[in-house]
C-alpha cells in the first residue's frame, strides 16, 4: 500500500478548524482507495510565536521540506498583530513559500450554480466564470530588500523594494502558459507596464516565452483595468499571470465572485518533484477569521477543494481529486450551507445551515457520488 506524508498545520483561528475537516476528508478518500497517508503535525504561525517564539522553527521547515506536500489552515490574528512586533506569524508563510520555492500560486475561481445567489455580483455576470489566478509568490514587494522604516533629517521614512530577475518572471510565467494550453489557451498577462520598470520587464519575458506556446492567445493588461474587467466580465478570463503583489488584491476581488471567500481552494507550486507528483502547498484563500475561530462555524470547503488540489498536483491522484470536488458541489446541491453560504437576501428555503463539523460530515457522506452524477 502506498503511504504519503503530508505535513499538517493548522496554525491560527479557525486554522485548526477546517484542517481537520480536510484531513477527515483525505482519510476517508484514502480508506475508499486503499493508500495511507502518514500526518506530520507542523506548530506555525501566531501558535508557533507562542510557543516558541518564532513563527516557523528551522527543523519544522526542514521536516517539512521531506514530505509529499502541506497542507495549511491559516496563519494570523490580532493577538499578534503589534505593528513593531519583530516576529509576526505571516514569517511562517513566507518561510515556507520562500524557503520551499514555491514560486507560483494558483487560485482558481468557479462558480457552483447554487452558490449563484450567495454572490453580490448580478447572475448574468457570473455565468460561464472560470478562471485561474497564478500569483507570483516568491519575488517581488514581499520579498525585496531593503524593507524597513528609516528616521531622515525629512522624518521617518518607510521602504518596501520591487524587485524581479528575469528567471523569476520566466518561470512563473511558463507555468501559466501551460496551464493555459490545457485549459481554454488564453493567458492574460497583468502589469502596470505604463508605470514600473519590473512590469516592463514581465512584459518583454512574456514576449520571449510566447513563441514556445503557439496555440496560446496572449494579451497584457493593465492592473488597475483587469480589476474592473473582473467584475464586469469574469467569464472573458481563462488564466491571469501576474506578480505577487497585484495577485494577492486580484485573487481576494476574484473571490467574490464565487460567493463566499470561503469556497475557494489555493495550490503553491514550484518545479520540485516527489515520487509522487509536484511538491506542493495546499490552503484556502481565506484568512483565519479569529471573530469566528473554535465556534464551529467555519466553511471548511475552501479547504477540502485545496486537499482536492492536493490530490491531483503532489499525489498524482486526479480521479480521487475529481471525486472530493464532486462530493463538495453534491453537499451544495443538496441545500447544506456554512454561515458565509446564506444567500444575501436571506432566504434560507430549502436549506441545512450547518457548521464545520457537519459540513464535512456532509462532504464524505457524499465521496461515493459519481462524477456523472454530481455534474
Ligand atoms: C494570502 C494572504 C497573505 C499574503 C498574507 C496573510 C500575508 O493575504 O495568502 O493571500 O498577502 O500573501
Ligand atoms: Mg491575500
Amino acid at each position: 500500500m502506498t503511504t504519503y506524508r503530508i505535513a499538517s498545520i493548522g496554525g491560527d483561528g479557525v486554522g485548526p478548524e477546517v484542517v481537520a475537516g480536510a484531513r477527515a476528508v483525505l482519510d476517508a478518500v484514502a480508506a475508499r482507495d486503499g493508500f495511507a497517508i502518514d500526518w506530520l503535525d507542523v506548530v506555525a504561525g501566531g501558535a508557533a510565536i507562542d510557543a516558541y517564539g518564532s513563527a516557523l522553527r528551522t527543523d519544522d521547515l526542514d521536516a517539512v521540506a521531506t514530505c509529499d506536500a502541506v497542507l495549511l489552515g491559516a496563519v494570523g490574528g490580532p493577538r499578534w498583530d503589534d505593528p513593531d512586533a519583530m516576529v509576526r506569524p505571516e514569517q511562517a508563510l513566507f518561510a515556507l513559500r520562500g524557503g520551499l520555492e514555491l514560486f507560483a500560486n494558483l487560485r482558481p475561481v468557479t462558480i457552483l450554480p447554487a452558490l449563484v445567489p450567495s454572490s453580490p455580483v448580478r447572475p448574468e455576470v457570473l455565468e460561464g466564470v472560470d478562471l485561474l489566478i497564478v500569483r507570483e509568490l516568491t519575488s517581488g514587494l514581499y520579498f525585496g530588500r531593503p524593507s524597513e522604516q528609516r528616521d531622515t533629517p525629512e522624518g521617518r521614512v518607510g521602504i518596501d523594494t520591487l524587485w524581479y530577475t528575469e528567471g523569476e518572471i520566466r518561470r512563473v510565467v511558463r507555468l501559466a502558459f501551460e496551464l493555459a494550453r490545457g485549459r481554454r489557451g488564453r493567458l492574460t498577462s497583468v502589469d502596470k507596464a505604463n508605470v514600473l520598470a519590473t512590469s516592463r520587464l514581465w512584459r518583454k519575458v512574456v514576449e520571449e516565452v510566447r513563441p514556445e506556446y503557439p496555440g496560446v492567445e496572449v494579451n497584457h493588461q493593465l492592473v488597475d483595468s483587469c480589476a474592473m474587467l473582473l467584475v464586469r466580465r469574469p467569464s472573458s478570463f481563462d488564466v491571469l499571470v501576474t506578480e505577487n503583489l497585484f495577485g494577492d488584491i486580484l485573487s481576494d476581488e476574484a473571490a467574490v465572485l464565487a460567493g463566499s471567500l470561503g469556497m475557494l481552494p489555493s495550490a503553491s507550486v514550484g518545479d520540485r518533484r516527489t515520487e509522487h507528483g509536484r511538491f506542493g502547498l495546499y490552503e484556502p484563500i481565506h484568512g483565519s477569521a479569529p471573530d469566528i475561530a473554535g465556534r464551529d462555524l467555519a466553511n471548511p470547503a475552501g479547504t477540502i477543494l485545496s486537499a482536492a488540489m492536493l490530490l491531483r498536483w503532489s499525489l498524482g491522484l486526479d480521479a480521487a481529486a475529481v471525486s472530493v470536488e464532486a462530493a463538495v458541489a453534491a453537499a451544495i446541491d443538496d441545500g447544506y450551507r456554512t454561515a458565509d453560504l446564506v444567500p444575501s437576501d436571506g432566504d434560507r428555503t430549502g436549506l441545512t445551515v450547518v457548521g464545520t463539523r457537519a459540513m464535512t460530515v456532509a462532504i464524505i457522506e457524499r465521496l461515493g457520488v459519481s462524477v456523472a452524477a454530481a455534474t
